[in-house]
């Protein structure tokens, strides 16, 4: 990806205890930092364990703040820091009918998976077959049995399980995709990075009775989003 410098591949050293130990500092980072404060996504981002969810050789890299190579077209898993940027201002909680566009790794997954709890649902889409098959491995392996898997185009959304409380867009769109505000529910939350001015801002919509609300929360840097709605060709 543009924009972000990807590390070198290379053979794996750290063990189970410093991957442990690492995931440790990154959570007492990012509270430091101020992207993460609630109880819920703390919790989740202490349990991951994000280098399981990581190529083979990237994941001595897996608590860096960078964006790292997955099989498929243009695939990353995100930097650490982008789940509680996203889910924080959502306001993921316990209970939450989730949507998530861009599967990628399953790492964010199995994060909101954690957040909405058994009372929760979660349906994530992918639209490239390696990814999802990559994704959907590392979930299983790691125990995640009732996540609703769903392989092709995120922009039509899975009208199956909708109305959502809460969508997440995990590509960089040049406009929300309208069957995804079609199936949030009323008062739910969207989150995405959103092409303007050629830049992209990570933008949250809330869907009222009278109109959406939009709010900025910082500028971001994504792969695009592919399909009906996409940037490219494809
Ligand atoms: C930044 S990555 C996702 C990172 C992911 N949340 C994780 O934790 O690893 C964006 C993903 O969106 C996928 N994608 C792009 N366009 C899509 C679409 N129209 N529908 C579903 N997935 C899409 C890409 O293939 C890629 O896997």
């Amino acid at each position: 990806m543009q924009g972000w410098i990807i590390p070198p591949p290379k053979e794996p050293t750290k063990s189970k205890e410093e991957f442990a130990k690492e995931r440790k500092r990154k959570a007492k980072w990012l509270i430091k930092k101020g992207y993460l404060r609630l109880e819920r996504i703390k919790d989740a981002v202490s349990k991951v364990p994000r280098e399981n969810f990581i190529p083979v050789m990237y994941k001595d890299y897996a608590y860096s703040e960078v964006p790292l190579p997955l099989p498929g077209k243009e695939a990353t898993i995100s930097c650490p820091h982008s789940y509680p940027l996203f889910y924080e201002p959502l306001g993921l909680d316990m209970g939450h009918k989730f949507l998530e566009v861009g599967l990628g790794s399953g790492y964010g997954t199995a994060i909101a998976r954690e957040i909405v709890g058994p009372e929760g649902l979660v349906v994530s889409i992918e639209i490239d077959p390696l990814t999802f098959e990559f994704a959907r491995k590392n979930l299983k392996s790691e125990g995640y049995n009732d996540i609703v898997f769903v392989k092709g185009d995120g922009g039509l959304g899975y009208p199956e399980m909708s109305p959502y409380d809460k969508i997440c867009i995990t590509a960089a769109c040049l406009e929300i995709p309208p069957p995804l505000i079609e199936q949030l529910r009323m008062g739910g939350r969207l989150i995405a990075p959103l092409i303007e001015f050629g830049s992209q801002n990570l933008v949250l919509l809330e869907k009222s009775e009278k109109e959406i609300i939009r709010k900025v929360i910082c500028q971001v840097l994504y792969v695009s989003l592919r399909g009906i709605y996409g940037v490219g060709e494809d």
